[in-house]
């Protein structure tokens, strides 16, 4: 997505070979009109999929899921982030961990909301090593429901994620895939 590559380029800002700061439109502060233009693009992607649901994770997912969303007609289900999580009743629960953060959290989500009869897009802002990813799997996995597919708004490709989850068959449409941070500077992929 031309849009979005151009503003990663121009308020992105490199932070290590490994870590890409988007603070400024995706993050933080967050740039309405990118957002929508990036609902858009995940809704012609995925439209004609027979998509109920979408699901993303609390903070940042929030805003491209909405966007898509709204294009899509379904509701955005996020899921809800703790440090420990004592009263699991009528949860669907995951464990992730945090390579970013090194932190471990417990997500969420709500068997009220999630059943066998969905069909599920994912959505997230970054995918890095995929533990996110896969977090968000299993519990659409623990309600029964399919996934159509993963929308990512920035790939980071030399990271694991993005062929983990190719291997296990799932169809992946990143916005931006970043092949590199290396010497300061973004390269995309192609
Ligand atoms: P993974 O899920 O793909 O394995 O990645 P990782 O553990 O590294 O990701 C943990 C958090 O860091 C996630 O946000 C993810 O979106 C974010 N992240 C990963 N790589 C980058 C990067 O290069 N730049 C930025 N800005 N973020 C990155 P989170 O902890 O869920 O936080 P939130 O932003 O949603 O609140
Ligand atoms: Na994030
Ligand atoms: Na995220």
């Amino acid at each position: 997505m031309e849009s979005l590559k151009q503003k990663i380029c121009s308020e992105g800002t490199v932070l290590s070979e490994q870590v890409l700061k988007v603070d400024a439109f995706l993050n933080h502060q967050i740039d309405p009109q990118l957002m929508k233009e990036i609902g858009h693009e995940f809704a012609e992607r995925f439209k004609g999929q027979g998509i109920t649901k979408i699901v993303t994770i609390e903070a940042s997912g929030i805003a491209p899921a909405v966007m898509a969303g709204l294009e899509l007609g379904v509701p955005v289900i996020f899921a809800r982030k703790y440090q420990s999580l004592t009263l699991t009743d009528n949860l669907y629960i995951s464990k992730v961990f945090s390579f970013t953060k090194q932190t471990e959290s417990t997500l969420a989500i709500s068997s009220k909301h999630l059943n066998a009869t969905d069909h599920v897009l994912l959505v997230d802002d970054f995918l890095a090593n995929g533990h996110a990813a896969k977090a968000l799997i299993d519990l659409v996995g623990q309600a029964g429901a399919s996934i159509a597919g993963i929308g990512v708004v920035i790939e980071k490709s030399f990271q694991s994620g993005r062929a983990a989850l190719d291997a296990e068959g799932y169809r992946i449409e990143s916005l931006a895939r970043i092949q590199s941070l290396a010497g300061g500077k973004v390269t995309f992929l192609e």
